[in-house]
């Protein structure tokens, strides 16, 4: 049993998180400035664990802040969930980008190095990848970024690779993530995004409860199975689980590792609308329209480092997602309130 450190604990993939670190016993403490969040999401995190974690509602860009709760707590590690997240609007301010997500995060290793608290998961994710040549995609294939989001993260697993060659006492794993969608078997937690959607996942769950008409497909001419994108969608409790692992491995190892977190399967665009049909009992009006600039064709993971250094793969599959995520949707039709 150990402690940890959740930043951005109150958002999507924090939360799913902190359900699985409390099954397991572990005590968890929350920061987050409930900027992309609700603070309902510690009730909803009550009701499925029976525990309630500790939480501070504080900016990662206040280290004074970040000092007291390290002061405060006897923390043997940190996941750093808390970011901001949207590509096109990292395009159009970047330095709010830079700051949140690179200011930010430096104060958090700061604040950890001065607490010689030295181990921690660091939320990447598979855009560090830019446009790969072959897939499924290695850790070691070469990466670049196409906006300042993906940037964000290139350049804090560069950060976190110098902070560890300057202190080999560091414990440092960088997850990538893919496609994380889904919910929480109960429906009490889940993605509730602000506005108009831009990942697929969320969008189509609009579509069907009614919020949007159609689905827009970007494209069907890339060279895959119906002509639609490919990706790896990943349950988030699976991607919850593989942070357990994580957080385990990196408690018991010194280090810098990159690993992806995928399920190393591909679905298309249409695959994933007829999933989400199929879950929901209805169909999923589209439209194909031109292709999304910056987008891919293809991008899928090769679990085999997950599997080999973290003893984890994903047991979801994409029905498993659709049916979890249309459960979330219908039950929440204003998101965590
Ligand atoms: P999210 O927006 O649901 O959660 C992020 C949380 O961080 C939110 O609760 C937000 O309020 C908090 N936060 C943001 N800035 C903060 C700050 N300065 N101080 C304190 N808290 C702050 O996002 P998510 O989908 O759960 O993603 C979590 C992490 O995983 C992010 O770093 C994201 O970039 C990364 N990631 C997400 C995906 C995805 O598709 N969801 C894919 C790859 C990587
Ligand atoms: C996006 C982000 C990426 C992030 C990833 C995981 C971009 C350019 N990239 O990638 O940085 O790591 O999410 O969260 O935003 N699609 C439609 N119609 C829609 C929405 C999406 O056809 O309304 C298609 C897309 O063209 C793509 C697939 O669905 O082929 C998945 O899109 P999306 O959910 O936005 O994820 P990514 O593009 O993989």
């Amino acid at each position: 049993m150990a402690t940890i450190l959740v930043t951005g604990g109150c958002g999507y993939i924090g939360s799913h998180t902190c359900v699985e670190l409390i099954n397991l016993h572990h005590d968890v403490i929350i920061v987050d400035n409930l900027y992309n969040s609700s603070i309902k999401v510690l009730d909803r995190i009550k009701e499925i664990t029976g525990v309630k974690p500790k939480f501070y509602q504080v900016d990662i860009l206040d280290r004074a802040a970040l000092d007291q709760v390290f002061a405060e707590n006897k923390i043997d590690a940190v996941i750093h969930f808390a970011g901001y997240k949207a590509v096109g609007e990292s395009v159009a301010i970047p330095l709010t980008y830079y700051k949140n997500n690179i200011s930010g995060s430096i104060n958090l290793y700061e604040a950890m190095a001065k607490a010689n608290v030295k181990t921690i998961v660091f939320s990447s994710s598979a855009t560090v990848y830019g446009d790969p040549a072959s897939v499924p995609i290695k850790e070691d294939f070469p990466l670049s970024t196409t906006n300042p989001y993906g940037t964000t993260k290139l350049y804090n697993e560069q950060i976190l690779k110098d902070v560890y060659v300057s202190d080999a006492e560091w414990s440092i794993l960088l997850l990538r993530y893919f496609n994380p969608i889904g919910a929480h078997k109960s429906g009490l937690l889940g993605e509730t995004p602000n506005g108009i959607p831009n990942n697929l996942l969320p969008y189509i769950a609009q579509v069907a409860t009614g919020k949007r008409e159609f689905l827009r497909v970007w494209g069907n001419d890339y060279d895959t199975v119906d002509g639609t994108g490919v990706r790896d969608y990943i349950h988030v409790v699976d991607l919850a689980l593989g942070h357990i692992k994580a957080i385990e491995y990196a408690l018991g190892h010194k280090g810098v590792e990159c690993i992806n977190l995928g399920t190393g399967n591909g679905y298309s665009v249409l695959q994933v609308k007829d999933a989400f049909a199929k879950a929901a009992k209805m169909e999923i009006p589209y439209q194909i329209m031109d292709r999304r600039p910056g987008d891919i064709a293809t991008c899928y993971a090769d679990t085999t480092k997950a599997k080999e250094l973290l003893g984890w793969s994903a047991r979801y599959d994409i029905d498993d997602m659709c049916q979890d995520a249309w459960n979330f949707a219908q039950k929440n039709p204003n998101g965590i309130e």
